[in-house]
């Protein structure tokens, strides 16, 4: 489809159309990638929280989603995640959702638990698993947990695999940390089920070797994510948005989960009470040498999201190296996806849905906050002038100061 920007109106572009999913509505369709900050202390959140997410609702994002917030203290990746595990971090989350709501974002929030892959540093410190040397530092490594006594790679720490009491009691946890996202005004609550952690763990079979009736066959892999699923919906009511993260496909060499897999899980999922299931891949390794990794071009998952959208009921979020406002655009008109969500995009320019209007269409500043746009226009204006008169900032700047 070509649109001709200089008569388009917003209108005229997927992209900018909105779409209500249990009588919420996204204003467009562009949201913003959950994105861990390492930021948090004890689960909290700060001031730096709500300055970062606050420029994504500025900048327009229809919806911003929360980095992934830990349901009970061994589930967060690092020591500085943010956690839901207790009624006192309700307080620091009312105040984001809030702010996202004020400036027109749907406020989201992934919650997740990291399983065998929790306990680690930093990524600017490698993301390594913590160790005594970390100890010394004041951050303790803890011992993580999962579907089987099954480590993430190489010289990663064997975690302890969960008996069934434990899995019910993480199913109860999950629960209460939804609960608290909804009384903090979150709209859209997604569950982290991709990357290898806890979720994924136990449905692929890389990492669940289980005997029990939470492994072995499809059916028993797929038993706690469902459990998750039911319990959440059950927790929240029927008003609030559920999406699920997949690891679309598992990306190793030998065995784990294919494509089909996942539209599969997606159906369950979808009947069990998820809306929106938003497609990553890869994670559930951490051996470089088995892990053959999805081939990182621009929009990488959209055949995944295709897919799924094409085999299942389910509204589609899609993410993966989404950078232009014309393949954003498309990726919606042509069925890739619902909902395309952007990561380091944003981070890099969080003004990117405003930026993404001009280029699409007329719109200048109409939706900007008008403190911006008010502003915005005239300078603009002067700029087009400027370079009409065939000038550059630099040699009108040499005019002024006589240079
Ligand atoms: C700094 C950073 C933190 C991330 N944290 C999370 C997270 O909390 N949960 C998650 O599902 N993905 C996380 N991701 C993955 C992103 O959400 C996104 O899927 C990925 O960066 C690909 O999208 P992009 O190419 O637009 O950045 C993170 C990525 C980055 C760069």
């Amino acid at each position: 489809m070509t649109i001709d920007a200089r008569t388009a109106s917003t209108e005229d572009r997927a992209l900018f159309t909105p779409l209500t999913i249990r009588g919420t509505t996204l204003p467009l369709r562009a949201g913003v990638s959950p994105m861990c900050m390492y930021a948090a202390v004890d689960g909290f959140a700060s001031d730096f929280h709500l300055a970062h997410l606050g420029r994504f609702a500025l900048g327009g994002a229809g919806l911003v989603i929360v980095e992934a917030t830990a349901i009970e203290p061994r589930g967060r990746i690092s020591h500085f995640d943010l956690g839901l595990w207790d009624d006192a971090h309700v307080e620091g989350m009312t105040r984001i959702a809030s702010l996202l709501d004020a400036h027109g974002s749907v406020p989201g929030i992934q919650l997740g638990h990291a399983g065998r892959r929790a306990s680690v540093r930093e990524p600017w410190h490698a993301g390594a698993p913590l160790d005594e040397t970390d100890a010394l530092a004041g951050n303790p490594p803890w011992q993580t947990v999962g579907p089987s006594a099954l480590p993430a790679g190489p010289n990663w720490p064997v975690p302890t695999e969960m008996s069934e009491a434990e899995i019910a009691e993480s199913v109860a946890q999950w629960a209460s940390a939804a609960r608290r996202a909804a009384e903090a005004g979150f709209r859209y609550i997604e569950l982290h089920g991709a990357h290898g952690y806890l979720l994924h763990s136990f449905l692929s079979p890389i990492s669940n070797t289980r005997t029990d009736g939470y492994g072995g066959d499809t059916a028993g892999r797929i038993r706690y994510p469902l459990e998750v699923i039911r319990a959440i919906r059950k927790a929240i009511g029927d008003e609030i948005i559920l999406a699920y993260r997949v690891s679309s496909v598992d990306g190793v060499l030998d065995g784990g989960l294919g494509i089909e897999d996942i539209v599969e899980f997606s159906r369950h999922a979808n009947a069990a009470g998820v809306d929106v299931i938003d497609t990553s891949s890869g994670g559930i390794t951490t051996d470089r040498s088995s892990d053959t990794r999805v081939r990182r071009g621009f929009g990488f998952h959209a055949d995944f999201a295709r897919a799924i959208k094409a085999e299942t009921d389910a509204v589609v979020a899609c993410v993966g190296f989404i950078v232009d406002p014309e393949q954003a655009s498309r990726m919606i008109e042509d069925q890739d996806a619902d909902i395309v969500l952007l990561g380091r995009e944003m981070l890099d320019n969080p003004n990117w849905v405003h930026h993404a209007r001009r280029a699409l269409a007329t719109d200048e500043f109409e939706h900007w906050d008008q403190r911006f746009g008010s502003a915005l226009g005239p300078r603009l204006s002067t700029l087009q002038r400027l370079e009409e008169s065939g000038e550059t900032p630099l040699t009108r700047f040499e005019q002024y100061s006589g240079a």
